[in-house]
C-alpha cells in the first residue's frame, strides 16, 4: 500500500517525488488573495497565476494583452495568501520571445517583485535559449506545450492540437528538449490523451495536463471555469465542481430585494 506523504510546503522537488511515487499532482489557477487562500486551504499542490487572468479577471478575448506588471500584481496578491502550495507565474506574451537577456530580466523581475517560486513559458525549441538563460539564474521553469494560447493568432482556433503525426512528433521532441534543458515540469494543453500519456512516460519530470486525459502526472484547470463562475465556457475536458454563478446571483438578488424592501439592515444589524 502506498502511503501519501504529507508535505508542509510544496517545492519543485516535492512534485518530482510525487511523480516517482505515482501520486497525482493537483494544480489550479488563482489570481487574487482571497481565492488563493481558499485554494491553499484545500491543499491544492500547485497554484498557477495564469495569464488566463487576462480573460477571467480583465475580460480580454485572449491572453495577449496582459502586461508583466499586471502579472506581478496578481502573483504578489497570491503569494501573500499562500503557505503550502508551489506558486508558478505565467510569463506574459512578449516578455520572453524577443531575446533571452530580456527574458531573464523579466523572469527576475517576476521573482523579485512577486515572491513567487517559478515561472511558466509557452513553447519548445523556439524559446529554448530563453528557458536555458532563465534556468542559469536559478529560477525554476515550467514548460507549456500543445495548445499554447499566446499563439492563438498563429493557430487561428482553440481546437485540439497535435492530432497529426508531424505536430505530435514535434511535441514529443520539444518535451525532451525541455526536460534536458532542466524544466521541472511541463503543462500539456488540449492534445490527444494517448500522446500526453506517451510523453508522461517518456520523461522523468511531471507532466500536468489540461484537456490531455488521465494518463499524465497531474491536472490543472482554470478556477473560474471549474467552480462555475464563468458559465459561457464548457469544453469537453472541463468538469464543473460548483455553480458559483448561480449561488452568487441568488445572493446578490436576495440582497437587492432586502435593500429595496427595507428588510436590510434590521435593528440587530445596526449600532
Ligand atoms: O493561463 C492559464 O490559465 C494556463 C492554464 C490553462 C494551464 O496556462
Amino acid at each position: 500500500m502506498s502511503v501519501h506523504k504529507e508535505f508542509k510546503k510544496i517545492t519543485t522537488n516535492a512534485i518530482q517525488e510525487m511523480k516517482q511515487r505515482g501520486e497525482k499532482i493537483s494544480m489550479i489557477t488563482a489570481y487574487d488573495y482571497s481565492m488563493a487562500k481558499i485554494v491553499d486551504e484545500a491543499e491544492i499542490d500547485v497554484i498557477l497565476v495564469g495569464d488566463s487572468a487576462s480573460n477571467v479577471m480583465a475580460g480580454h478575448e485572449t491572453t495577449l494583452p496582459i502586461t508583466l506588471d499586471q502579472m506581478i500584481y496578481h502573483a504578489s496578491s497570491v503569494v501573500r495568501a499562500v503557505e503550502r502550495a508551489l506558486i508558478v507565474v505565467d510569463m506574459p506574451f512578449g516578455s520572453y520571445q524577443g531575446n533571452s537577456k530580456e527574458a531573464l530580466s523579466n523572469a527576475i523581475k517576476i521573482m523579485k517583485e512577486s515572491g513567487a517560486h517559478a515561472v511558466k513559458l509557452e513553447g519548445g525549441q523556439e524559446i529554448l535559449e530563453s528557458i536555458k538563460r532563465i534556468l542559469t539564474a536559478g529560477i525554476p521553469v515550467m514548460g507549456h506545450l500543445g495548445l499554447t494560447p499566446q499563439s492563438i493568432y498563429k493557430f487561428g482556433t482553440y481546437v485540439v492540437r497535435a492530432k497529426e503525426e508531424e505536430e505530435a512528433e514535434r511535441l514529443k521532441s520539444d518535451a525532451k528538449l525541455l526536460e534536458e534543458a532542466g524544466c521541472f515540469a511541463i503543462v500539456l494543453e488540449k492534445i490527444p490523451a494517448s500522446l500526453a500519456e506517451e510523453v508522461a512516460q517518456s520523461v522523468s519530470i511531471p507532466i500536468i495536463g489540461i484537456g490531455a486525459g488521465g494518463g499524465v502526472d497531474g491536472q490543472v484547470l482554470v478556477i473560474h471555469d471549474m467552480l462555475g463562475i464563468n458559465n459561457d465556457f464548457s469544453p469537453r475536458f472541463l468538469r464543473k465542481y460548483a455553480n458559483l454563478h448561480q449561488i452568487m446571483l441568488e445572493g446578490l438578488k436576495n440582497y437587492k430585494n432586502d435593500v429595496v424592501s427595507k428588510d436590510f439592515p434590521n435593528t440587530e444589524e445596526q449600532y
